[in-house]
């Protein structure tokens, strides 16, 4: 393992530790590393709701887990555990509405649960496969990672600028990212690159996480405030923009981080590539426009209060969605764990999927 591949890993958001999920609290960072105890199904709801565990693939890992937790009681039969395992699983389909793989994952752990359950066996023998269904989920990002920041290397040159919003790095997957996967790969090759890290406000989680793990691994970063992304790309500053996704609609549409449709646009202006990278468990063929995603709204608090001191007047009215979703038009090209997607998206995309 090589220096960058330790720091990439060094910091892994999940874990499961025996009998329970070791959760880094990413509210903390960078200020504290702490790890929490994670038992039940609802502790799982609990820390993807506040923002413990945060990340599209992350988010669907903790909740595969969560299920393993919510029906690891079950103490009379194969029945018994099917429902258990479906309560827990519509129980953290509840926790955040845009991250589709969240919904994948759940989906996956209720077919396996199915399928053990329709095969008959014991009891103790099916909690173990539904426990190695997680963990595969797990260990299938972290390749599934390792392939797009593969793939997604081919586009960039060595010493140009790459700016990214929001956290799509390790924090966000099971290890390496998927926007932030080919910059510790280019690191590994001594390709020199720049990153440019939006600090994405309100929660920060360029600031906190992108800025923080991208540091740890010795990685060439620089924090900008989200409204200075104009002015470096018009300095000649940035080559590509590599962000990640919560969703990818059947057009080719992205729902990311609230501010990635004005970097987009930005890009655009400037003749900048934007890429988006992403698993396929992120693209649903299912939702046929960026229209059609749910878009989450978070408290008002996060922007009135976000430093620690108000901010805001009181009583003031506020908007805060979580997200917003790029056209397709402006997406240069999806990057997958199976290469990379260019438009026209609606052909490209059914193509992927297609004989799956
Ligand atoms: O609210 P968050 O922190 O869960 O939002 C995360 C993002 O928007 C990421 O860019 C996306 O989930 C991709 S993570 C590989």
């Amino acid at each position: 393992m090589t220096k960058q591949e330790q720091a990439s890993g060094a910091l892994q958001p999940v874990i499961w530790t025996e009998d329970h999920v070791s959760l880094l609290d990413q509210r903390l960072l960078p200020e504290q590393v702490v790890y929490l105890k994670l038992n039940t199904a609802q502790d799982v709801w609990e820390a993807i709701r506040h923002l413990k565990v945060r990340g599209a693939p992350a988010i669907g890992i903790s909740a595969a887990y969560g299920v393993v937790l919510g029906s690891r009681h079950a103490s009379e039969d194969l029945t018994q555990w099917r429902e258990l395992v479906h309560e827990a699983a519509a129980a953290l389909a509840t926790s955040r509405p845009t991250a589709v793989n969240l919904f994948w994952a759940l989906d996956r752990m209720k077919a396996r649960a199915d399928a053990l359950s329709a095969l008959g066996g014991t009891l103790e023998s099916a909690k173990r496969a539904l426990l190695d269904e997680a963990i595969a989920i797990q260990s299938e990002d972290e390749q599934t990672c390792r392939m797009i920041g593969e793939h997604a290397l081919g586009l960039l040159q060595p010493n140009t600028g790459v700016l990214t919003h929001c956290n799509a790095g390790g924090l966000a997957t099971a290890r390496y990212g998927t926007a932030l996967a080919p910059l510790y790969l280019a690191q590994d090759q001594g390709m020199n690159l720049r990153v440019f890290a939006d600090e994405t406000r309100p929660v920060l989680q360029g600031a906190r996480l992108t800025a923080f793990e991208l540091q740890q691994a010795g990685i060439d970063v620089t924090l900008i405030c989200d409204n200075m992304a104009a002015m470096v790309m018009a300095k000649g500053w940035v080559q590509a923009v590599i962000v990640g996704t919560d969703r990818v609609a059947a057009n080719g549409d992205v729902a990311n981080k609230i501010g990635t449709y004005g970097v987009a646009v930005l890009a655009k202006a400037h003749n900048i590539p934007f890429y988006v990278a992403c698993p396929m468990s992120t693209i649903d063929l299912h939702t046929a426009t960026g229209a059609d995603i749910p878009i989450e709204e978070r408290a008002p608090e996060e922007i009135t209060n976000g430093f620690g001191k108000r901010t805001a007047p009181l009583g003031i009215k506020v908007y805060n969605p979580a997200f917003d979703i790029t056209p397709a038009e402006y997406v240069t090209a999806i990057i997958t764990e199976r290469g990379i997607i260019r438009p026209p998206y609606p052909e490209a995309l059914a193509a992927l999927f297609a004989g799956l």
